[in-house]
C-alpha cells in the first residue's frame, strides 16, 4: 500500500494563497443585494426645492444578469446624494483601493459617474455638493469636451485635481474604475482591470510644491549658441542671379491690329511673371557645428518644498458617497468596494463584471434593435430619446454651468479645468 505523498511544493503553495486571502482587508463592501437600504442614507439636500432625484434599485434595461441590482439615478435634471458608513480607518502604511462598477444607460449629455469617500463626521442627512471630502473618484462626461476619469484628492483642506489626462469610457455598458493608492505615495486607474494612468503623488498633482525647480538665478551664458541651423557660408549666389526680373514682356502677346502708334501711343506688350525668377537669393542652410542644443536652466532643490511622507494618508476614512447632478437620468453604480488589497479588488471586479460582460452586451444590442424598429414605427417618439448626443452637445455644454454653480467648488475646478 502507498502511503499518500503531498508534494511540499503544494503545500507551501497553497500556505502562499491562504496568506494572500487572510491578507486582504475589506472595509467596505456592498453588491447592493436584500438589505443595503439599511446601510445606505439618502440625503435631504436638494429635496426642498424638489431637485432631489430618487434612486431606483435595479439591474437596468440591459444587464449581464437580471438578478445583480446596483442603484440608478431615475429622474432628469435632479441632484443625487446618498452614502454609506463604515468603521473608520487609517490608510497610513496600508494600499488603499477604491473600486466601483458604473453604467450609463442614457446618452448621456453631462452628468458624472464619481463617487467619493469621505472621513470624519458627516451628517449623512446633508451630504451635498458642498460636504468636505477626501477622494473624488470615477467618470465624469460633460458635452465634447470633458470625458475623463477625476481623481480629486483633498489635502489640508483643499482639492487637488490630477494633472494627467485619463480619459473614460463613454459606451452604455458597464465598466469598473479601480483607484489604487499607495503607502509609497504611488497610485494605478484601473478600467476593467487594465490600468489606464500610474504615477506619483508628488508629481501627478500640486499637493505639495514641486521637489526639484529650475534655477532661477541661471542665465544663459552669452557665448551658448543655440542656432540648430545656421546659413552655409561655402554657398555661393550664383553669377547673374539678381540680374533675372521678377516680371518679363508677355512673350505671347501681340500688337492689336486696330493699334494706332499716333492716337494710342507706343504699344507696350504686358508684363507676366518671369518663370526664371526664384526670388530673393538665400544661402543653404546647414547643421550648426557649435550648436549646444537649447539652453536650459539646471534643476535645484526647491526652497518651498516641505516633505510630508504622510502626503497618501487618510488617518479616518468613514464614509463612501455618491454626490451628482445629472441633465439625464439613467447612472447604474454596483459593486462599490473598499479595501487594501488590488488583488482582491480584481477578483471581485471579474467575479462581477468579468462574468457578465458578454451578456450585458448581447442584451444591450437587442436593446438597441428594439428601440431602433420601434422608432420606425413611431419615429415621432423617437427623437427625444436617444442618438442625439452630437447634436445636443452644445446645449448640454450650457447644461454644464447648472452643476458647476450648485455643485460646490470641486465640481466646479473638475469641468473648468478642461
Ligand atoms: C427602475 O428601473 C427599471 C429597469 O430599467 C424600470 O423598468 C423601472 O421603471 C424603474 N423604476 C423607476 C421608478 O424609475
Amino acid at each position: 500500500m502507498a502511503t499518500p505523498h503531498i508534494n511540499p511544493n503544494l503545500i507551501f503553495l497553497i500556505f502562499l494563497s491562504l496568506l494572500a486571502i487572510t491578507s486582504a482587508h475589506v472595509f467596505f463592501e456592498e453588491r447592493f443585494e436584500d438589505g443595503w437600504e439599511n446601510r445606505w442614507i439618502v440625503s435631504e439636500w436638494k429635496k426642498d426645492e424638489n431637485m432631489a432625484g430618487k434612486w431606483n434599485h435595479t439591474s437596468g434595461k440591459w444587464n449581464g444578469d437580471p438578478n445583480d441590482k446596483g442603484i440608478q439615478t431615475s429622474e432628469d435634471y435632479r441632484f443625487y446624494a446618498i452614502s454609506a458608513e463604515f468603521p473608520e480607518f487609517s490608510n497610513k502604511d496600508k494600499t488603499l483601493v477604491f473600486q466601483f462598477s458604473v453604467k450609463h444607460e442614457q446618452q448621456l449629455d453631462c452628468g458624472g459617474g464619481y463617487m467619493k469617500l469621505l472621513s470624519g463626521e458627516v451628517d449623512q442627512k446633508k451630504f451635498g455638493g458642498d460636504t468636505p471630502y477626501s477622494i473624488m473618484f470615477g467618470p465624469d462626461i460633460c458635452g465634447h469636451t470633458t470625458k475623463k476619469v477625476h481623481a480629486i484628492l483633498s489635502h489640508d483642506a483643499s482639492n487637488h485635481l490630477i494633472k494627467k489626462d485619463v480619459p473614460c469610457v463613454t459606451d452604455h455598458l458597464t465598466h469598473v474604475y479601480t483607484f489604487i493608492l499607495r503607502p509609497d505615495a504611488t497610485y494605478s486607474i484601473l478600467i476593467d482591470n487594465e490600468e489606464k494612468q500610474s504615477g506619483s503623488l508628488y508629481t501627478d498633482w500640486d499637493i505639495l510644491p514641486p521637489k526639484k525647480i529650475k534655477d532661477p538665478e541661471a542665465k544663459k551664458p552669452e557665448d551658448w549658441d543655440d542656432k540648430e541651423y545656421i546659413p552655409d557660408p561655402e554657398d555661393k549666389k550664383p553669377e547673374g542671379y539678381d540680374e533675372i526680373p521678377k516680371e518679363i514682356a508677355d512673350p505671347d502677346a501681340k500688337k492689336p491690329e486696330d493699334w494706332d502708334d499716333e492716337e494710342d501711343g507706343e504699344w507696350t506688350p504686358p508684363t507676366i511673371a518671369n518663370p526664371e525668377y526664384k526670388g530673393l537669393w538665400k544661402p543653404k542652410e546647414m547643421k550648426n557645428p557649435n550648436y549646444k542644443g537649447k539652453w536650459k536652466a539646471p534643476m535645484i532643490d526647491n526652497p518651498d518644498f516641505k516633505d510630508d511622507p504622510d502626503i497618501y494618508v487618510y488617518p479616518s476614512l468613514k464614509y463612501v458617497g455618491i454626490e451628482l447632478w445629472q441633465v439625464k437620468s439613467g447612472t447604474l453604480f454596483d459593486n462599490v468596494l473598499v479595501c487594501n488589497d488590488p488583488e482582491y479588488a480584481k477578483k471581485l471586479a471579474e467575479d462581477t463584471w468579468g462574468k457578465q460582460k458578454d451578456a450585458e452586451k448581447v442584451a444591450h444590442e437587442e436593446a438597441e434593435k428594439k428601440r431602433e424598429e420601434e422608432s420606425k414605427d413611431n419615429p415621432v417618439d423617437s427623437d427625444d430619446d436617444e442618438d442625439a448626443d452630437d447634436v445636443e452637445g452644445d446645449a448640454s455644454d450650457e447644461e454644464s454651468s447648472a452643476d458647476t454653480d450648485e455643485d460646490g467648488a470641486a465640481s466646479d475646478e473638475a469641468h473648468d479645468e478642461l
